[in-house]
């Protein structure tokens, strides 16, 4: 029944994620036995497999804490200047800092206010003239949120330390507690071996992107991802290594690609990551601006509110140029097989809009779905809501970095073309509809997404993969006829809200 995935995508297509459908297999376990923890690279391990993508309407602190919290991981974006963007790995790293004992390691002395700390800025100075020692700042391990939340009110405090066997293990802030309170819980949030959030950062390939680089590091990024639209080119393949031989702890992703060439080539230098996709996001044009790339999903009737064209419009008709991508279902599923052979895990980005997307790229191969639109229009997200007179709802912009409007800011070295006289925009600026907060967003979508699992009788993102290699899942193509009727049909207007 069915075609293995290695048939299906040998055959001279490139499908997107909706042009394709898993068989359902037999299922044995309960959804939540579904185990979807995961790694971002080699060195960065998730609990959830979600990236939020590094575009400046996406990912700024606020969206890269909550990521972490969530047990999934935000890149920063780079169209700001190089201590703007520190700063906001800063910010994603500044909880309070406790302060341990050298001798008896995790033993607390005391910890410096957050007000303290801001004070400090670069001033040497000595610890114990800033560090507090009161009492009752430390919570046992086994505290729910609830106890916190009673025990920071009746101590009139905004953070407690988190204690196991006298140890610290955690500190917690009346901050996040008042954001988490009432959302479902995920998983472990991801933390670093520093105690803080964990956060990537995105630069390009330039000579100045050495010195961006320096100052991310002194700020404790602790995953860089190099942003380009064409990943497979001289200047990746040399900043890959600059990035491996001066900072060997660091991990380093590349891409974007979409050929098993290509990622070969990035392999070869020595990535930790790849990041998989051209052309497929909700906002991109550069299938159609270029020609290149691999097949793509445009749907966009649910997330997002509006496409307002800012460029000029005759660059997004297809007549322009000829171009060049490759869909995304089979772009992930190729560079994932070669991927797997070094051990390198793959992002697939780009194209996401329903938890099905989700489902198809992790069991094609990846291991992590970064996303833009699904992200953006969130109270994470970066940028002030409007009010929509037509669709009677606030909505929040979103925007391509290689809109005419960002590249403007400096994101035009993503589409190599900060050196160029004439810029050409490869993506557009709309507006996406008020999705509420992400810490409610993602664990829902998370939860149909173990459904999708159950349903493959996968149990994890291993056990998917060797399921597809084995040949035991069994794919189809649906024809068009088949995808309406996937969707809802037959109804004069539905009810979207999945939750
Ligand atoms: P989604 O579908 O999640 O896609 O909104 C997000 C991904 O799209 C890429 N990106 C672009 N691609 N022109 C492009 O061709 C653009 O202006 C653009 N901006 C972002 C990027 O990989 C992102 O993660």
């Amino acid at each position: 029944d069915g075609f293995p995935a290695e048939k299906l995508f040998n055959q001279g297509y490139s499908y997107t994620y909706d042009d394709v459908i898993f068989l359902p297999h037999y299922i044995d376990f309960p959804t939540d036995a579904v185990n979807l923890s995961t790694k971002l690279s080699r060195n960065v391990p998730l609990s959830i497999p979600w990236v939020s993508s590094p575009m400046d309407t996406v990912t700024e602190a606020y969206m890269a804490s909550a990521m972490a919290a969530l047990g999934g991981i935000g890149i920063i974006h780079s169209n700001v200047t190089p201590s703007e963007q520190a700063d906001m790995i800063r910010s994603v790293k500044s909880r309070r800092v406790p302060i341990l004992s050298r001798t008896q390691k995790s033993k607390l002395l005391g910890y410096v206010a957050k007000s303290d700390w801001l004070g400090l800025k670069d001033k040497e100075i000595k610890l114990g003239e800033v560090m507090r020692t009161d009492a009752n700042v430390c919570v046992p391990w086994d505290y729910d949120l609830r106890q916190i939340d009673e025990k920071l009110k009746v101590e009139g405090r905004d953070f407690v330390v988190v204690e196991e066997g006298g140890e610290v293990v955690d500190a917690v802030t009346k901050e996040e507690v008042d954001r988490v309170k009432g959302y479902p819980k995920l998983g472990k949030g991801t933390v670093g071996s520093d105690g803080r959030w964990m956060v990537g950062a995105a630069i390009g390939t330039r000579d100045s992107d050495k010195e961006r680089l320096e100052q991310l590091v002194k700020a404790g990024v602790d995953v860089i991802v190099l942003d380009s639209s064409q990943g497979n080119s001289v200047y990746q393949v040399e900043m890959i290594k600059y990035v491996k031989q001066t900072y060997p702890e660091l991990d380093v992703i590349g891409g974007n690609v979409v050929t098993m060439s290509q990622a070969q080539n990035l392999i070869k230098a020595g990535v930790d990551g790849l990041r998989v996709g051209m052309g497929s996001g909700s906002i991109c044009t550069t299938q159609e601006v270029c020609a290149v790339g691999r097949g793509q999903v445009k749907d966009f009737e649910v997330v997002v509110m509006e496409i307002i064209c800012t460029s000029h419009p005759f660059l997004h008709t297809e007549s322009c140029f000829s171009c060049i991508a490759t869909s995304q279902a089979t772009a992930v599923y190729k560079v994932s097989s070669i991927a797997a052979q070094s051990g390198i895990p793959v992002i697939a980005d780009g194209g996401i809009s329903f938890s099905g997307h989700v489902v198809k790229a992790l069991v094609l191969g990846a291991s992590t779905v970064m996303m833009g639109s699904f992200l953006a229009g969130s109270t994470e997200a970066p940028g002030a809501y409007e009010y929509d007179e037509k669709k009677k709802c606030r909505v929040k912009k979103y925007r391509g970095m290689g809109s005419l409007e960002a590249m403007t800011k400096g994101s035009d070295q993503r589409y190599l073309g900060d050196t160029a006289k004439l810029k050409i925009a490869q993506g557009v600026v709309g507006a996406v509809a008020d999705k509420g907060s992400v810490l409610k967003l993602v664990p829902y979508t998370m939860q149909a997404v173990k459904q999708g699992f159950q349903d493959l009788g996968a149990s994890s993102l291993q056990s998917a993969h060797d399921l597809l290699r084995s040949k035991t899942l069994r794919l189809e193509v649906r024809t068009a006829a088949a995808q309406v009727e996937g969707g809802v049909h037959g109804l004069t207007s539905h009810e979207k809200k999945a939750f």
